[in-house]
């Protein structure tokens, strides 16, 4: 399986990108490092990062608009191929133009254990607070500062006299476990049949009286009473594919299709001609697309009546 492609933002030091880096040069680790790049020229992980061979970016912001240096980022991560995003101690606020861009797929480490201590001072405010523990989070990052679902958090115990340049040191140990493992389950989940099912599902279901029903070992799903429009195959007859089946809706699509990408789409053994199968295992799926296919499968073969419905609701 290739491994996902992530390209690490920094400002400075960067200790949690070199953790990234150096976990990543294990030959079972499920991603590489495509990038590092840093919102200063001069940032000491830029040069650890060139080192070890992986491409830098380094251009100091000031003087920019937040949304025009988000821009020159997003530049250069969408030439060096990133899926992924993995800030670490990247000390700029993100535009919402920018965060859009990168939803669910830019996770950030920090200090703290969310939801307590957003922002800056977090191991003080544990020490200050009189917790017994602090720690650290990565979470995947959301227009709000330090706020999208935590993915993993690792506790830390508060010594007593710990100052917090003690805990933030230990604190940093425990970040370095953390990142790496956590990125890579996050990369490695959407290979999972159990998340790519659900995600199908979410946006089935959510189709006017859609429901979900068992068909020849399938998951699939149809209108209520009615016909199926979509079928999820996880390695049926043993052929290892994690595929979506869904109704083509104009003559030799299936053929335009296959012949566009020929890597993700084939035809569904035994279901004829109107049918197209999308892989979703190959690790790049696009949601919104697939949300699309199921729309215009449903679409195919809803009765009029439902049809209708569906017409006057798209007008809003
Ligand atoms: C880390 O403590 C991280 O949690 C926070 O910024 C710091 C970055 O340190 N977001 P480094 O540059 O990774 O060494």
């Amino acid at each position: 399986m290739a491994k996902a492609k992530v390209a690490v933002l920094i400002s400075g030091r960067g200790s949690n990108m070199a953790a990234l880096l150096y976990a990543a040069k294990a030959a079972d680790c499920p991603y590489e490092i495509v990038l590092v790049a840093a919102n200063d020229p001069d940032a000491a992980g830029l040069t650890l990062a060139a080192a070890e061979g992986i491409p830098t970016f380094g251009q100091s912001h000031k003087g920019l608009k937040r949304v025009e240096f988000d821009r020159i980022i997003d530049a250069q991560l969408r030439a060096s191929g990133a899926q992924y995003v993995a800030l670490a101690g990247y000390m700029r606020l993100l535009s919402a133009e920018f965060v859009t861009g990168w939803e669910d797929r830019m996770l950030n480490i920090h200090p703290s254990l969310l939801p307590k201590y957003k922002g800056l001072d977090t191991h003080q405010r544990a020490i200050d607070a009189g917790d017994s523990h602090a720690g650290c989070s990565v979470h995947i990052v959301t227009a709000e500062l330090d706020d999208g679902p935590v993915l993993g958090q690792t506790p830390v115990a508060i010594l007593p006299g710990d100052t917090q340049d003690s805990l933030a040191a230990r604190i940093l140990i425990a970040e370095h476990q953390l990142y790496s493992r956590t990125l890579a389950d996050f990369v490695t989940r959407e290979r999972h049949p159990d998340w790519l099912l659900n995600k199908v599902r979410e946006a089935a279901l959510a189709l006017p009286q859609a429901d979900e029903v068992v068909s020849h070992g399938m998951p699939c799903f149809g209108i209520e009473k009615g016909k199926k429009f979509a079928y999820f195959t996880r390695d049926h007859h043993g052929d290892g594919i994690i595929a979506l089946l869904v109704k083509t809706t104009a003559p030799d699509e299936q053929a335009m299709l296959i012949e566009s990408d020929p890597a993700r789409y084939y035809r569904p053994a035994y279901f004829g001609d109107n049918w197209v199968g999308i892989r979703l295992d190959l690790g790049d799926t696009d949601w919104d697309h697939i949300a699309d296919r199921l729309r215009a499968s449903w679409r195919d073969i809803a009765p009029r009546k439902l049809l209708g419905l569906m017409n006057i609701a798209d007008q809003f």
